[in-house]
């Protein structure tokens, strides 16, 4: 084949030129590929046989956007303006051939063709706002001309891949190929639009599916919104919306200039640089640098869980979820029953929300069997502890499930905390012991932290990774530590934020701090949430701390209707002078002097020291690499992806002004701040830690 450039082939079939794209692995906008497209379609223009031109896709996909990794790097090559105005002022009809998914800038190339073809399980979209972006290639100006603006708007703001058929009934695809046929189909769809002499279709001048909606101030204002809560804190969903209004409302010309303003603002701004740092940091955590990708992994085709509480019951789901027949024990009838009634309403309730369907419910429940003893799980290929986080009972688990469970199983503890080679030094197999942590609730959090013992063997760790794509899990291997790394950088948060409480600051200055930050929940709603009363007895109490002295007051939480706050009959919660004089009382009697707390010293003493435990944690090893532990906070605790996860967000406030703070605090106010060996040696030796 006549090749353009090495990512690009031009070859012409009987009147129709076929430009060819074959850029592995997403055939992403790179220089190369811009290139490859100007002159392609040049050439066929030029070329006096050529009718029509086809643009075609080689490998998984056809072009997923522009070349994330190019942002932020010097121009090259000509621009992607240049190759669309190219395409579109084509005296020849253009078509687009559409297979995998045509996201981002690739839809944009797509919307300047003047006709698009695709197979059936193709998918489009303009997903830029999950990177902090908007689509800054006329998308936000095109795509409203083809579906209008309540559609286009909620697909620039849900980032979503649509599937071909909707796209097909809302006419962002003029036909549907054959799933196998794509490149014959599209050249008979070429040839039909040159024989039939079909209009060169021009999006850009289509005004007819967005007049009705000028000067419609309420569709904006109701779908800004309809879409509040889920965005809070995120900048690229309102300018996705400002673009769609000024489709609206402004000429075409006009529109691309304010689309043109807010995409350089998003792309040069800290939001979109952490969400693309999270892109590639949700791809990097797969990695494990010495376990190859070709690593044997075990078909995991049933699971065993053993305990039906909380964890036990969401940890099955996700099996459940994805048709592996789950096996759960309990050690009596009762705790079974109700370990089994939770999930069947924990799925009633989807199926209520029209998530999934009431067959599906069934089907699901079909695939769980309660049993009262460990030895029913003998023939598993996955086993998961799920009991309390009590060291005894766990050694004693697994010494038994090392006589039960079948050669070659692998046996997992969802501990958070606990010590996973002592766990495993209880069987014969401590190669085929993992920890897998799953976070509550485990049906719906996204993040796994995989424990890699000891001895735990590459290939169990290669497969607890595979299970986990499975059902859905992204998951970060991380060492033996107390807390792993999710927890041991919580406990930091916890500890500051308790004491901050003692100092001045009150439960809910610092949950609004944390809020305001963009984390869903501050510590102290959270322990409401939790239940104060978690490891506290009545009879022990003996008022030392102020969580003592809460309890002592009945306040539990939100079970109890109060806790840190007072919660009215629906839960809403609200500051509570009760607390503040119990706080005042308890502080007076200990003569500590309460003080003045600003929002910025509440935020500094919260999330610095998680930074240092984060150096701490990858000095010793205990995280592959610091993107990895951002990925636990974002999945795991809520942190806000638009400021990277603690460590991007340490890189943002400068590691050299968190080191200078810690030293200062560490003289004011202790040992606890004193910093990590790694961190100074970072900021002495201007290490990139995320290279
Ligand atoms: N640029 C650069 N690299 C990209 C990329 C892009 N747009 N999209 C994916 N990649 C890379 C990934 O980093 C990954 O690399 P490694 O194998 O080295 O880890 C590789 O391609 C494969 O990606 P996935 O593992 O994600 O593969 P998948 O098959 O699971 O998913 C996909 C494929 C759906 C295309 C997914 O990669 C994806 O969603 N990509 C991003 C799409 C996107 O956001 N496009 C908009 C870009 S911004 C834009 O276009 C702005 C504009 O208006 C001009």
């Amino acid at each position: 084949m006549p090749a353009i450039n090495e990512v690009t082939n031009l070859e012409i079939e009987s009147n129709i030129a076929v430009l060819t794209l074959n850029s592995p692995p997403v055939n992403a906008l790179s220089a190369n590929v811009r290139e490859g497209l100007h002159v392609g379609v040049k050439q066929a223009i030029e070329d006096e046989d050529t009718k029509a031109i086809v643009l075609i896709c080689e490998g998984r996909t056809f072009i997923a956007g522009a070349d994330i990794t190019e942002f932020g790097q010097a121009p090259k090559g000509p621009s992607l303006f240049e190759v669309q105005d190219m395409i579109e002022d084509s005296p020849k009809p253009v078509i687009s051939a559409i297979h995998g998914t045509a996201l981002g800038g690739g839809l944009e190339v797509a919307l300047t063709c003047h006709y698009r073809i695709a197979v059936p399980s193709a998918r489009c979209g303009l997903p830029e706002v999950n990177l902090g972006l908007l689509p800054g290639a006329g998308g936000t100006q095109r795509l409203p001309r083809i579906v209008g603006a309540q559609k286009a708007l909620q697909m620039v703001t849900s980032g979503q891949h649509v599937p071909a058929k909707q796209c097909l009934e809302m006419g962002l695809v003029d036909e549907l190929a054959n799933e196998e046929n794509l490149l014959a189909d599209a050249i008979k769809f070429a040839t039909t639009i040159v024989e039939e002499k079909r209009p060169l279709v021009k999006v850009r001048d289509n005004e007819e599916n967005i007049k009705a909606d000028k000067g419609n101030d309420t569709l904006f204002t109701d779908f800004r919104k309809s879409i509040a809560r889920r965005t809070r804190g995120f900048l690229a969903p309102e300018y996705n919306i400002q673009c769609i209004e000024a489709a609206v409302n402004k000429s075409f010309e006009e529109g691309l200039k304010v689309e043109r303003d807010l995409f350089t603002k998003l792309v040069t701004g800290t939001q979109s640089a952490a969400q693309r740092y999270v892109f590639f940091s949700e791809r990097q955590v797969n990695k494990i640098p010495d376990i190859p990708r070709e690593t044997e992994v075990s078909e995991i085709n049933s699971v065993g869980v053993i305990g039906a509480g909380t964890m036990g019951g969401g940890i099955s789901m996700n099996f459940a979820n994805v048709g592996i027949p789950v096996t759960i024990v309990e050690q009596n009838q009762e705790r079974l029953d109700k370990g089994l009634a939770v999930i069947r309403k924990n799925y009633e309730n989807t199926a209520n929300k029209g998530r999934i369907s009431m067959e599906d419910v069934e089907t699901r429940m079909g695939l769980i069997t309660g049993e009262l003893s460990v030895e029913s799980l003998n023939t598993q290929d996955l086993i998961i502890e799920a009991v309390f986080e009590n060291m005894k009972l766990k050694k004693e688990i697994f010494n038994k499930l090392d006589g039960i469970a079948k050669q070659g199983a692998i046996l997992a503890s969802n501990t958070s905390a606990l010590n996973v080679n002592e766990i495993a030094a209880e069987t014969k197999r401590p190669e085929d012991v993992i920890g897998l942590h799953f976070f509550s609730p485990a049906n719906v959090m996204r993040l796994l932290e995989i424990v890699r013992g000891e001895k735990t063997s590459k290939s169990v760790v290669a497969s607890s990774m595979s299970i986990a794509k499975r059902i859905g899990k992204i998951a970060a291997v991380v060492g033996v530590c107390p807390g792993f790394v999710g927890n041991r950088i919580l406990a930091q948060r916890q500890r500051e934020a308790n004491k901050l409480i003692l100092e001045g600051a009150l439960p809910w200055d610092i949950d609004d701090a944390l809020f305001d930050f963009g984390f869903p929940m501050g510590p102290f709603a959270m322990s409401d949430l939790a239940g104060l009363d978690i490891g506290w007895s009545k009879e022990t109490s003996k008022g030392e701390t102020l969580r003592d002295v809460l309890c002592e007051a009945g306040r539990l939480g939100q079970k109890s209707g109060k806790g840190f706050y007072l919660y009215d009959e629906n839960r809403v919660k609200s500051p509570d002078p009760e607390v503040e004089a119990i706080i005042r009382d308890f502080a007076e009697a200990r003569q500590i002097r309460l003080r003045d707390i600003s929002k910025e010293e509440i935020l500094e003493r919260c999330l610095y020291p998680m930074i240092n435990e984060g150096f701490k944690i990858l000095e010793e090893g205990m995280a592959i690499r610091a993107s990895d532990i951002d990925i636990v906070w974002i999945n795991g605790y809520g942190w806000p992806v638009y400021e990277g996860g603690p460590m991007f967000y340490g890189s943002l406030v400068g590691f050299d002004k968190v080191l200078d703070w810690l030293n200062k605090m560490e003289k004011e106010l202790g040992p606890e701040f004193a910093p990590s060996p790694y961190l100074e040696k970072v900021v002495k030796e201007n290490i990139n830690i995320f290279a």
